[in-house]
């Protein structure tokens, strides 16, 4: 019986190593994160406040939204900097489309209108796990999947010019 209960016990320790063994290297736990960063899509961010918004003409040809969680807007509306732990930026782009309907009535083609969503970014305010890249995480999203590690890389340093700011352009709209 000693003999069944020391082999019991040995199969279970394989078992659990086998288990701890996998977790790290399959790697597909957390598809949903942004590689370098592991932002993911913050829950509820399309009920959040609007900070301002930005047209993009030329090549990207965009209309874009920024909108704050509560510690974010409480942030921008006292004139807080840097930023407080907990802020998250999410910035909404989409198609610049004309809008017909619209332009029938205002009697030129004169109004541009949000058509399909592009993609989505986030900065996540965290200046320990983020202390590398100026205390911010960063997360871009296509479909509601993260883009890839190149696009990643180029997050931090293009906003490297705002570090006055906090690293954000974005003023709050009056
Ligand atoms: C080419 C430079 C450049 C790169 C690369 C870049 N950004 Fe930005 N980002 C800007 C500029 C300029 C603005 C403000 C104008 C606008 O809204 O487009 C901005 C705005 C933002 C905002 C709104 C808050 C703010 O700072 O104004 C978020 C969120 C954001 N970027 C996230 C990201 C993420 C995530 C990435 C990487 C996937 C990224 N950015 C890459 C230049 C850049």
């Amino acid at each position: 019986v000693r003999r069944f209960v020391f082999l019991l016990f040995g199969f279970a320790t394989l078992a659990a190593a086998v288990i701890a063994y996998k977790g790290p290297k399959s790697g597909h736990a957390d598809e949903d994160a942004a590689p370098i960063y592991g932002v993911k899509i913050p829950p509820g961010y399309r009920d959040w406040k609007l900070i301002s918004v930005t047209q993009e003409t030329a090549d990207f040809n965009q209309l874009r939204a920024q909108l704050g969680n509560d510690i974010a807007i409480k942030a921008y509306r006292d004139g807080t900097r840097p930023f407080p732990e907990g802020s998250i930026i999410v910035a909404l782009h989409w198609k610049r489309v004309v809008s017909d309907e619209d332009n029938k009535v205002l009697g030129s083609v004169q109004a541009f209108v949000a058509g399909d969503p592009v993609n989505m970014q986030v900065m996540v305010k965290d200046s320990k796990k983020y202390a590398s890249s100026g205390g911010w995480g960063y997360g871009d999203f296509r479909d509601g999947k993260p883009s890839s590690l190149e696009v990643h890389e180029k997050c931090y340093p293009c906003h490297v010019p705002a570090k006055a700011s906090d690293y954000v352009f974005t003023h709050y709209a009056p």
